[in-house]
């Protein structure tokens, strides 16, 4: 079964003109309004099991379709169902087993981190001895126990991101929605999280998650959407979308009397030569194969190559790509 499905799903926001306020009737302001539309038509689904990454710039909509994804927001248009049920239809027993950390959340200050979690283990309805017992064991791996009696108004941006991590946790969740989950925090915050997220993935639990990081969408996710202006112009694995950008494989080849080189251009692997400072930048099909014939020819020519550098293409040269042909 899909952890989630999501049919022609669109969201728009009417935002009101600001203009005079004259007693003319309310139809005339109406057609004034604008109409923002923050999704627009998509439709994917995720894969009970994986880490699904919603990638865009800001402004994509991907808050938007979190919000929709987890029955905070209506959507304007289209259907979602989670683990088979309409979100809409069925909220209570989906909302028990979704663990959620929206962008703009918040713990409770006043709290200590310990009791944050008892707190919302008890909104669960999970037993005393239970509750304790859960809250400990993710203080304990999200190495916040040494410091769970401090008021979480006293903790760190990272550190009150990783205690919203453990209260999405509680309830034990099979699907989990992290909105930016390492965005803006401390790189020891950030590597806990990931490996966490790693961690849970790998012992069942679905992971729907966005960023505007290519970095962390191509370390964390098996599939990721590109999401820009509410539309989802690209969906696939990070490899593939990375093989988007293969004209930009190529290897710097550099060698002793590099002039009188001859028949690089020649090779099965090779798509385009360019002369360099002491050797060439050759564009090839295949990295791999292309540095096995650069390799062998300069051996049955007698050359001797003295450095080997190659241009792999980053998730970040893919993104730019499909984000600038607009799909
Ligand atoms: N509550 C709202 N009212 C009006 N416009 C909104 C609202 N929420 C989001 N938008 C607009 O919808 C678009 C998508 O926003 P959002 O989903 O937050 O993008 P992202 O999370 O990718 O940065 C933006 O143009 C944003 O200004
Ligand atoms: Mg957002």
């Amino acid at each position: 079964m899909n952890a989630i499905t999501v049919n022609n799903l669109s969201k728009y926001f009417k935002i009101a003109k600001q203009g005079k306020k004259s007693r003319k009737s309310k139809e005339i302001q109406k057609s004034k309004d604008k109409t923002v539309q923050a999704i627009d038509n998509i439709s994917f689904v995720v894969k009970e099991r994986e880490i699904f990454g919603f990638l865009g710039p800001n402004g994509a909509g991907k808050t938007t379709t979190i919000r929709s994804l987890t029955g905070v927001l209506k959507p304007t248009k289209g259907r979602i169902k989670i683990f088979g049920e309409d979100i809409w239809n069925h909220p209570i027993p989906i909302k028990q087993i979704i663990g959620n950390v929206p962008e703009m959340a918040n713990v409770y200050m006043d709290l200590t981190a310990l009791q944050n979690l008892t707190f919302i283990g008890e909104l669960y309805g999970i037993h005393k001895k239970e509750n304790l017992n859960r809250a400990e064991i993710l203080l304990k791996k999200f190495e916040l126990f040494e410091k769970r009696h401090f008021k979480a108004k006293k903790y760190s941006k990272g550190m009150k991101q990783r205690l919203l991590l453990c209260m999405a946790l509680m309830n034990k969740p099979k699907l989990l929605f992290l909105d930016e989950p390492v965005s803006g925090l401390d790189i020891q915050s950030a590597r806990v999280i990931k490996q966490l997220i790693k961690d849970y993935n790998k012992r069942g639990m679905t992971i729907f998650l966005t960023t505007h990081d290519m970095g962390v969408a191509n370390e964390l996710c098996d599939r990721i959407a590109i999401i820009n202006n509410g539309h989802i112009i690209r969906l696939d694995t990070p490899d593939n979308l990375k093989k988007l950008t293969q004209d930009y494989l190529a290897i710097d080849c550099y060698y002793e009397n590099a002039q009188q080189i001859k028949g690089i251009k020649n090779l099965m692997t090779v798509k385009e030569v360019q002369e360099i400072k002491d050797g060439y930048h050759i564009i090839v099909e295949d990295v791999n194969d292309a540095l096995h014939e650069i390799v062998n020819h300069a051996k049955l020519n007698n050359l001797k190559i003295t450095q080997l550098n190659t241009h792999q293409p980053t998730l970040e040269d893919a993104f730019l790509k499909i984000i600038e042909g607009g799909g």
